[in-house]
């Protein structure tokens, strides 16, 4: 760690979260950077990074001199070729994780209704049918369950919940690709190329189905949009429906396959507390909250700054970028016992911050650790003597925020 000649930051040359070391485990460079520093700037990705929960947690909570404008942008530069099929065919603006009040404000209201506690519940029995029917389908041998239940089933729950049809989930699925790269990594040019023409495919069929629904909506969540815009079409527009439809067919997916797949990997690496887990079920809630505080599906989130401001005793200037780490502030120890061990058990395990704090707190959290409780139980159910398949080399997709295991092999017993 060096000084800038700004006064008082640090930089730090060798933070890299791109790196291949960072990306096949992040946790020691998380913790190491937090007990080091505050705050500090990191050339690599041209961001200054925040590493303590106090520090993140006051940001989260100050939307005025953080913006969250930055959250869905590319880290580093478009080429002219990804940049122009971008701006023929895809039109997304800004309406939740990366808006500000007051649109933020309007938009997240109408969406909010749709997550309550209530209407979770009510999705509960088509999440436990779906993963039934996923499980089902596993034989015995070795199985990744990532392909077989952690990416099918949120895709399939968030899909039939904005409305999709279910014959076009391959299709949507496909183009979903890599849209993690896209915007969180650094995609090389034939990648940025193929992933823009997936998004603007994605766009296209996103403003066709709202186009329909609206022409008649029928009971499902983007019709309840609708509806709310037939009644008053200032409290939210037809575009911003194909925004949100866009937006959350994303973020309910991605992260939450991401999510179980680091939830069963964590337990089967303590095969005390999966076995704990197998022989009293009614533990898997706080396994579920354990996972998400040590291995959370998004490490950090961005933010930019709105003025220059003090950040623990560093300057941060306006107009930066600004990485938290959420993967370092959730083995803080200043609130958590034994950070760095898994502990199902822990009492200190709900401050997490995986699912962020103050206005732009994941409205999909109630959901997101329903799918993930509901697939650990039905594991704990027909297989609790399933093993990690020892030997085998996990990776993780290069990108600064989102992490889970591509595949994970497990034999699955007789
Ligand atoms: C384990 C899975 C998940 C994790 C770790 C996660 C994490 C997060 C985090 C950290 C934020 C806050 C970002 C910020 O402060 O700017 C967020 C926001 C958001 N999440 Fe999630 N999420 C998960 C699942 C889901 C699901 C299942 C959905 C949708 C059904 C969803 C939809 C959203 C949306 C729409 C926002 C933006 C809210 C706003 O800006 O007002 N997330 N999520």
């Amino acid at each position: 760690m060096t000084q800038t000649n700004m006064a008082s930051c640090p930089v730090h040359q060798n933070f890299d979260p791109l790196a291949d070391s960072y990306v096949a485990d992040p946790y020691p460079t998380l913790s190491a950077v937090r007990d080091e520093v505050p705050a500090f700037y990191a050339p690599a990705i041209d961001m200054w990074v925040v590493t303590g929960y106090d520090d993140i947690e006051a940001v989260l909570k100050d939307p005025g001199t953080f913006s969250a404008a930055v959250g869905q942008r590319p880290v580093f530069p478009l080429t002219d070729e990804a940049k122009a099929i971008i701006k023929e065919g895809f039109h997304a603006s800004p309406v939740m994780s990366d808006c500000d009040p007051p649109k933020h404000t309007r938009i997240r209201r109408h969406n909010l209704k749709g997550f309550s506690a209530r209407r979770v519940s009510v999705l509960e029995p088509k999440v436990w049918a779906k993963a039934t029917e996923l499980v089902d389908a596993i034989r015995p041998g070795q199985v990744d369950l990532v392909s077989a239940l952690a990416y099918p089933l949120p895709a399939y729950m968030i899909f039939t919940f904005i409305g999709f049809p279910d014959e076009d989930m391959d299709m949507l699925k496909s183009w979903c690709g890599n849209r993690i790269a896209f915007s969180w990594g650094r995609p090389s040019p034939d990648e940025q190329r193929d992933i823009a023409t997936n998004m603007v495919h994605y766009w296209a069929y996103c403003e066709e189905f709202v186009a329909r629904r609206a022409a008649e909506p029928v009971d499902d969540f983007t019709s309840d949009l609708i509806r709310i815009h037939q009644d008053d079409p200032s409290a939210l527009s037809l575009e911003e429906i194909t925004n949100v439809a866009y937006g959350l067919s994303f973020a309910g997916h991605e992260t939450t396959t991401n999510f179980t797949g680091n939830a069963i990997r964590r337990l089967l690496l303590n095969p005390e507390q999966w076995d704990a887990v197998c022989a009293d079920r009614s533990l898997i809630p706080a396994a579920v909250e354990e996972a998400l505080r040590f291995d959370s599906s998004i490490t950090a989130w961005r933010r930019i700054t709105t003025r220059a401001v003090d950040v623990g005793g560093v300057e941060i200037p306006a107009d930066a970028k600004v990485l938290l780490l959420l993967g370092a502030a959730n083995r803080d120890p200043k609130y958590f016992e034994e950070p760095e061990a898994f502990d199902i058990h822990r009492g200190d395990v709900r401050a997490h911050l995986s699912f962020g704090k103050g206005i732009h707190y994941c409205i999909g959290a109630a959901l997101a650790r329903m799918e993930a409780r509901i697939a650990l139980d039905l594991l704990a159910q027909r297989a609790p003597k399933m093993r990690m398949v020892e030997g085998q080399d996990l990776t993780f997709p290069a990108n600064i925020s989102f992490r889970g295991p591509r595949r994970l092999l497990v034999d699955w017993p007789e």
